[in-house]
């Protein structure tokens, strides 16, 4: 990875700025404060520290970077937040293929959001004039009050084939870019015309708030009911949520999401004030989506029609959610009704009947396949969801829940799904491992993930003290610090501590290293040594360091005297043992 470019984009990019687009962030005496979106919480326990550009929850322990805060929030992989992060703040990065047609891109991407913008202002203004009174009256009798209709920026569009055609073209847009954009559309014979019209519209919105494409219902007779935006380089289909945008800062409170089908059960589901609610958008879920939606929330509620379309639809939906490690749960709608209808007739008590009846995921997943499944099909399904499980350490939470939920034993399920039983059992041999093969969190094998005991905890001890002062460590390292750090981490990560110049030693630091890193920060903030204290402090890290030095010039000693004795060297041997006592009484006088 190219650390120029990261840090290039860190110097440019605040992660306060980043971080309030999500959470309101209050300064704190020299600090900015926020509630936590990685855990459930009521006082703000997150502090987000500008100058040395990291994030720290008191309460959950969350840490990181302004991307590894942006990759969790958005359910983005780091590459994805460092690129996305790179293209706001104006960042080449380095180590991507050079291309040559990145600016065009850009700049067309631009042109099609401005020209989203136009056109959204001029569906919401038709909607207030003499051509939008029918689409108006349809709203009401829909029971849309002006707030939600103002919220979602609802808008109308003509039934006129060069209406918006016009408009854009007033605004100097020509036909040819209004058909890319997505919002013109162009026949065999090369004719350009209104994509929506006569229509009720529906902006999508980015996670920016920006306009990315339109949904739009017919709101006389005609096909199709309703109508999307095609992909075009700003939208693509599956990878949004309707709503997200207006939901997620609810969501990140509830850390509940309610996902449905229809623009018009979710703009129901805001007005009747479950404001963690989204829409899939005219697709089947997608795992983009569920990512999407796991970066604010751990629990799904799908809300579905409760026939059997809505049960299967479920089911794929469920599994697909489960499969990334959130919660779920499937609320199906009474015969006939959606949501939007359920509220609107029924109110909040009638949609709260169905929401205390939904139950969790994985047992609809169980009992839907229990009754509408042949078991082949049924034993099928659970190797297919063992075997699509994103993080190996999920299947040991879902195997014996599938097993009981199938009614099986979990040693004839592991055994009949053919996946192996866990390592201290010793049940199944090496390498009859049928299952996918079990990968391995993080290096395990000894580098990187530090040791526990005593000599871990020890150089924590010590290592506190150079990222908590670090003026400190140049004359750290003149009095040897490093020789005394027992534990390979620890040595790793004073060797970054002294190459880093400070403030850019987070993006270098492994996720164990930061955590670490970013706590002590904290607690230096919190409360940090001075005067006095602090010489004490650095005293006793001296006297550490001499006494470790006097440890190791032992062992060199008794290692030369071993040497002495097998080569019978008598002279050796009594320099060796004359300089053990002398350092033997030099301890003593210390202790
Ligand atoms: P429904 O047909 O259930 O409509 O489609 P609805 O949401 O209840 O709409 P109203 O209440 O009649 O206005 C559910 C969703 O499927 C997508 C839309 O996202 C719609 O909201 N859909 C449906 C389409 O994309 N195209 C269609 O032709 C129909
Ligand atoms: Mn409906």
């Amino acid at each position: 990875m190219d650390r120029s470019a990261v840090e290039a984009v860190k110097a440019r990019i605040s992660i306060a700025d980043i971080v309030r687009r999500y959470v309101d962030l209050k300064p704190v005496s020299g600090r900015w404060m926020g509630a936590c979106p990685f855990h459930q919480e009521t006082k703000p326990s997150m502090s987000v520290n500008d100058e040395e550009g990291f994030f720290y929850c008191f309460g959950c322990q969350a840490s990181g970077d302004v991307f590894d805060f942006y990759a969790r929030i958005n359910g983005l992989e780091f590459r994805e937040a460092l690129e996305q992060l790179a293209a706001e703040a104006g960042v080449d990065l380095g180590n991507v293929p050079h291309d040559p047609h990145a600016a065009e891109r850009k700049a067309r991407a631009n042109l099609f959001l401005d020209m989203h913008d136009e056109a959204n202002a001029w569906f919401q203004r038709n909607l207030t004039m003499a051509a939008g009174e029918t689409a108006r009256r349809y709203l009401e009798n829909r029971g849309m009050t002006p707030d939600v209709i103002a919220k979602f920026g609802l808008g109308y569009s003509p039934d006129d084939w060069q209406g918006l055609g016009n408009f854009l073209k007033g605004k100097g847009r020509t036909p040819e870019q209004g058909v890319d954009a997505g919002l013109l559309s162009k026949n065999e014979k090369g004719n350009i015309y209104d994509r929506f019209r006569g229509r009720l519209i529906f902006p999508i919105q980015n996670l920016s708030g920006r306009v990315i494409a339109f949904g739009g219902r017919i709101i006389t007779d005609g096909e199709p009911k309703y109508l999307n935006s095609s992909d075009t380089p700003i939208y693509k289909k599956g990878d949004h949520l309707y709503g997200l945008n207006l939901a997620r800062s609810t969501m990140t409170r509830s850390k509940r999401a309610l996902l449905t089908e229809g623009y018009m059960d979710v703009i129901s589901l805001h007005q009747f004030g479950y404001t963690d609610s989204c829409g899939v958008l005219g697709t089947a879920l997608t795992p983009e989506q569920v990512k999407r939606l796991a970066g604010f929330c751990s629990r799904v509620d799908l809300v579905f029609d409760g026939d059997g379309a809505g049960r299967k639809a479920a089911l794929k939906s469920s599994r697909m959610i489960l499969l990334q490690g959130v919660a779920c749960r499937v609320v199906l709608m009474p015969d006939g009704e959606d949501v939007d209808s359920l509220l609107q007739t029924k109110g909040t008590e009638g949609f709260e009947v169905c929401l205390a009846q939904a139950p969790d995921g994985l047992d609809f997943c169980m009992s839907t396949l229990r009754s509408d499944y042949a078991p082949r099909e049924i034993m099928a399904w659970a190797k297919g969801f063992l075997t699509d499980l994103q993080d190996p350490s999920l299947r040991a939470f879902y195997l014996p829940r599938i097993a009981g939920g199938l009614g099986l034993s979990e040693a004839d399920f592991r055994r009949d799904a053919g996946v192996s039983g866990p390592p201290r059992s010793g049940g199944a041999p090496r390498g009859q491992q049928a299952g996918p093969a079990r990968t391995r969190q993080g290096g395990q094998s000894g580098q990187g993930l530090p040791a526990v005991g005593k000599e871990d905890k020890d150089d924590r001890y010590l290592l506190k003290f150079p990222i908590q002062y670090p003026d400190y460590v140049p004359a750290l390292v003149e009095r040897g610090f490093r020789r005394i750090l027992a534990t390979q981490w620890a040595g790793t990560l004073w060797e970054k501590l002294v190459n880093a110049q400070h403030g850019h030693i987070v993006s270098q630091l492994d996720d164990q290293e930061k955590s670490f890193y970013i706590r002590c920060r904290e607690e230096v903030r919190e409360s940090a040594l001075t005067g006095r204290e602090l010489l004490d402090e650095w005293e006793h890290i001296c006297n550490k360091i001499a006494f470790g030095q006097q440890k190791e010039n032992r062992r060199q000693l008794k290692e030369a005297l071993h040497q002495a004795q097998l080569s019978g060297d008598r002279q050796r041997i009594d320099e060796c043992f004359r300089a053990l006592e002398e350092s033997l009484r030099r301890d003593d006088e210390q202790h």
